[in-house]
């Protein structure tokens, strides 16, 4: 099939480039001229393992390619696909203002039936706009469908292949008839293809989303709870994800949600339930929490040091909102970051991925090092945000010649509690005895 993508944002350009692997003919459209023109060229705009090779395959085998000109890429096309932001307005609620102008130009230039697919998360009722918007502006037959994306910053490449279902909204059986064929190779490896109308499934993506917030705090609560009394969550863990009805996955308690997705979601799903006078009181209480999980061991550090930062050297591993990314939007990091500034520390942070994005917002405020055990030179202590696998094995010895006082405090539980502690460390991890 011949489709096109309007966004080459990381959903629009993953989803492009999985399309494309399906054996489509797929035109991605973007209005940034200079990112369409290095995309031309093989340069993939995002980090994502293992995303570059599926991309420069289909641009070889000429199934992949990039535009400015969305009217001559409709044409060619049956199914568009809207990839674009909808990035939250001041009071949380979703900004539809990319889509809508995106459903405007869509329904100016379009001379043929076209199934109009909205991939971004939008609330409720966002297939009812785009429609409403597409109608304005054209007598030409097509129909609406929301088609959410459930990929995983980091495991891209591996969701998008082997998706643990694809929800398909649509009203129309002509629609559904496209979306089944696009997703027909899904369909032969038995991956499931859930039909529902476009509100039902508009809502499937935030309530999933939400899900897992929810799911993340708990765990953060019980950890918290477990420091109270003397329990190890690490156990806790393994004994309630044994139970399948609970499962294992999104268990690991840590230093809070973060990422361009969960804490937006979450707000956006609040916000509309307030408009229609409904209280998401377990979102609420859900926010509230992962807001004072993100800097909870920033008040561990300050009791180590008896209540005073003021010029403490303070070591960060990890700047990205959670490993195998460079993201960094709404990273416990910087959170943790503005706090110690606040208190008069100062930071040397390392992340070989992340460093360059976090530079661009916090210049010189930080120091930056350009290995992990040269960001303990000097330092008093060190701070672990982000769960990147070289962190995992580290030489206690030398971080223990690097650092000036024995002491890690680990937002992310990266060690078996034994191991610092035999190499005369004071730990403190989340959850865990100290
Ligand atoms: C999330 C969802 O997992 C995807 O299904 C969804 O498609 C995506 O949002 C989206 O809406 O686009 P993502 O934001 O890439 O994906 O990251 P996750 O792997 O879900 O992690 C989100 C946050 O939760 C991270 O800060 C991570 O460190 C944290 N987390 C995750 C925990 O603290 N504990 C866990 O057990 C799992």
């Amino acid at each position: 099939m011949n489709i096109t993508i309007v966004g080459t944002g990381y959903v629009g350009l993953v989803t492009g480039t999985t399309l494309a692997e399906l054996g489509n003919s797929v035109y991605c459209v973007d209005i940034d001229e200079k990112k369409v023109e290095a995309m031309k060229l093989g340069k993939v705009p995002i980090y994502e393992p293992n995303l570059e090779e599926m991309f420069l395959r289909n641009i070889q085998a000429q199934r992949l390619f990039f535009t400015t000109n969305l009217k001559e890429s409709l044409e060619k096309s049956d199914v568009i696909y809207l990839a674009l932001p909808t990035p939250p307005g001041e009071d949380g609620s979703a900004d539809l203002s990319y889509v809508l102008k995106v459903a405007n130009d869509i329904g100016e230039m379009m001379t043929s039936y076209k199934v109009i697919v909205n991939k971004s998360t939008v609330p409720v009722g966002t297939a009812d706009k785009v429609r409403a918007t597409i109608a304005a502006k054209t007598s030409v037959e097509f129909d609406v469908v929301s088609n959410p994306e459930f990929l995983r910053e980091g495991f891209a490449v591996e969701d998008s292949m082997n998706p643990s279902r694809v929800v398909v909204g649509s009203s129309s059986e002509k629609a559904k008839g496209f979306m089944s064929k696009v997703y027909q190779p899904f369909t032969n490896i038995g991956i499931p293809i859930i039909f529902m109308d476009e509100k039902s499934s508009e809502l499937t993506k935030y309530a999933s989303n939400s899900f897992l917030a929810v799911k993340i705090t708990f765990m953060n609560e019980i950890a918290n709870y477990c420091e109270k009394v003397g329990a190890d969550v690490d156990k806790v863990r393994l004994g309630m994800g044994s139970d399948d009805r609970i499962g294992n996955r999104f268990l690991f308690p840590g230093i809070g949600y973060g990422g361009s997705c969960f804490p937006k979601d979450v707000k956006a799903l609040i916000k509309s339930g307030k408009q229609e006078n409904f209280d998401f009181q377990i979102l609420e209480a859900t926010e509230n929490v992962n807001i004072s999980q993100k800097v909870i061991l920033v008040s561990e550090i300050e009791n180590y040091f008896g209540g005073n930062l003021r010029g403490k050297k303070i070591a960060l591993w990890g700047l990205a909102f959670k490993a195998n990314t460079d993201d960094i939007r709404e990273a416990s990091s910087l959170d943790n970051i503005k706090l110690l500034l606040e208190k008069g520390a100062e930071i040397t942070a390392y992340d070989a991925i992340a460093e360059e994005n976090v530079k661009k917002i916090l210049g010189d405020k930080i120091s930056y090092a350009s290995d992990m055990y040269s960001a303990l030179e000097n330092a008093d202590c060190l701070l672990i945000a982000t769960e990147w696998s070289e962190f995992k094995n580290p030489n206690f010895k030398l971080m223990a010649e690097k650092l000036k006082n024995k002491a890690i405090f680990d937002g992310r539980n990266m060690f078996p509690l034994e191991l610092p502690e035999q190499n005369g460390f004071f730990y403190k991890s989340i959850g865990r005895r100290t």
